[in-house]
């Protein structure tokens, strides 16, 4: 049973010990750099460790883009121990399902960048109904979707 649960003084040095694949550091940022980037923008994010039942199995972080305003999600990742096993795409629907619930703004757009290499998360974000938007910066490319208020 995969579920979210905020990053608190309880869990942070799980998160801290999840691990990347050799070469996965290329596509996304270890969660201590994004716990100390959640702490600068503290007022319009929320962090999150993945669960199966009591074990953190990855890390994502959910913020509010005001300026745009959209819904963004950053630094999704599994531990390498438990990649492949459906976690991401169960993870995936569980951050969709919050963000329906506006936690910050009424923005119903959600958008991340993915490295163009990396084909396990475009397949994932593309079957859940991410789309590219064209916008590309270096070789990230921006994909988009939309929720509803009835998601949930
Ligand atoms: C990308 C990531 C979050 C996906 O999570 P995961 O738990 O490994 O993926 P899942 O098992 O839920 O699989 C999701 C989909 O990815 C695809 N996929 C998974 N493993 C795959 C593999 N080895 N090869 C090709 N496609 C694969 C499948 O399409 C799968 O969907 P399906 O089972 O419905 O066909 C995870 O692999 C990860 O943390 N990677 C390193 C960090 C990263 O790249 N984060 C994303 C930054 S944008």
């Amino acid at each position: 049973m995969i579920s979210l649960r905020k990053i608190t003084e309880e869990n942070f040095i799980d998160a801290f010990n999840l691990h990347l694949a050799q070469g996965q550091d290329k596509f996304v940022s270890h969660p201590i750099r994004s716990l100390a980037q959640a702490y600068v923008y503290r007022d319009q994010c929320q962090p999150f460790g993945i669960y199966d039942d009591d074990m953190m199995v990855g890390y994502v972080m959910v913020i509010y883009d005001y300026d745009i305003p959209e819904y963004d999600i950053w630094h999704m990742m599994i531990d390498e121990k438990y990649q492949g096993r459906g976690y991401g795409k169960a993870a995936l629907e569980e951050i969709l399902s919050y963000i329906s619930t506006k936690p910050f703004g009424d923005s119903c757009r959600v958008t991340l960048t993915c490295n163009e290499e990396n084909k396990v998360a475009l397949t994932l974000y593309k079957n859940l109904g991410f789309e590219e938007t064209g916008v590309v910066y270096d070789d990230e490319i921006e994909l988009s979707m939309f929720v509803n208020q009835t998601m949930r």
